[in-house]
């Protein structure tokens, strides 16, 4: 007989509570899904009242450096579970680093699935939509995810690439296997767009998909300078986004 993993409920319990779950995903590497996903949170703060961010990215956490945290100061606090690290009023995070701090650990499979289903079933969440940033490629855990998103069906995919050439053609790779999942996609983000040109390669491709093309964030020199609290200053470059997002949630949750 197998064993019951409580886990499996905490897990359902915590999740069920979000409205929405939006994993960023890409199979490419570099294409800015952690710089997207925090610029996105606050994005959606704007309309949505508290955004709850998961780093998934369970061997290279950085989502907390985007947001402007530091590992080291950012403290565990226990109350019926552990409770996401406040990034401000509006934002809360859940990520390794808060127990390993900048350091990396290497997870084969099994502990892959052990360390996202204690987090997930551990963390006290308070907001009603969920980020989560992903590592890159289609892994371990991205299939586990995937696994237990379906379980609470309420996921669209946000899917990012660059105008990069290698990178549209991984994207498309990484949509044939989502529709063979059977996944609801938001749509596609592009990143690092320097001029029309790039944002046509990356708009024409969602079409090809009949994916909802989202908009693209610029290229911005020194990005670095927009991490933390500079962030909320990015978004007046990102104006166009606000609208697109929100419409494919709405389209989605029906608000
Ligand atoms: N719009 C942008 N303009 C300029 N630099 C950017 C932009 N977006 C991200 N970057 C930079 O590109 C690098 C990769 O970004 P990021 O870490 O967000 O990508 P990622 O897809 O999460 O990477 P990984 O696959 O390793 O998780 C970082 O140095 C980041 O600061
Ligand atoms: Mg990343």
């Amino acid at each position: 007989m197998t064993a019951i993993d409580p886990r499996i409920a905490g897990m359902k319990r915590n999740l069920e509570r979000f409205k929405l779950i939006l994993p960023v995903m890409s199979p490419k590497g570099g294409v800015g899904k952690t710089f997207a996903t925090a610029l996105l949170a606050h994005i959606l703060s704007r309309k949505y009242e508290c955004i709850s961010l998961f780093d998934a990215d369970l061997t290279n956490p950085t989502l907390h450096v985007v947001l402007g945290l530091n590992a080291k100061n950012m403290k565990i606090i226990e109350e019926r579970g552990v409770k996401p690290v406040k990034v401000n009023e509006r934002l809360e995070l859940m990520s390794l680093a808060l127990f390993v701090d900048e350091y990396s650990i290497p997870l084969r499979g099994k502990d892959v699935e052990n360390v996202i289903k204690e987090l997930l079933a551990v963390t006290r969440w308070s907001g009603r939509i969920l980020l989560i940033d992903t590592p890159p490629g289609f892994s371990d855990t991205h299939l586990e995810l995937l696994k237990i998103l379906s379980s609470v069906s309420k996921s669209l995919i946000i899917l990012v690439t660059t105008p990069n050439y290698i990178a549209l053609k991984s994207i498309e790779r990484g949509i044939k296997i989502l529709l063979l999942e059977s996944v609801k996609l938001a749509g596609i983000l592009g990143n690092m767009c320097v001029s029309t040109e790039d944002e046509f390669k990356i708009e024409s491709m969602t079409h090809r998909y009949g994916i909802m093309y989202l908009g693209c964030i610029p290229y911005v020199d020194r990005i670095e300078n927009y991490f933390g609290l500079n962030l909320a200053n990015m978004l007046k470059h990102v104006e166009h986004l606000y609208n697109n997002i929100v419409k494919s949630i709405d389209n989605f949750t029906g608000v």
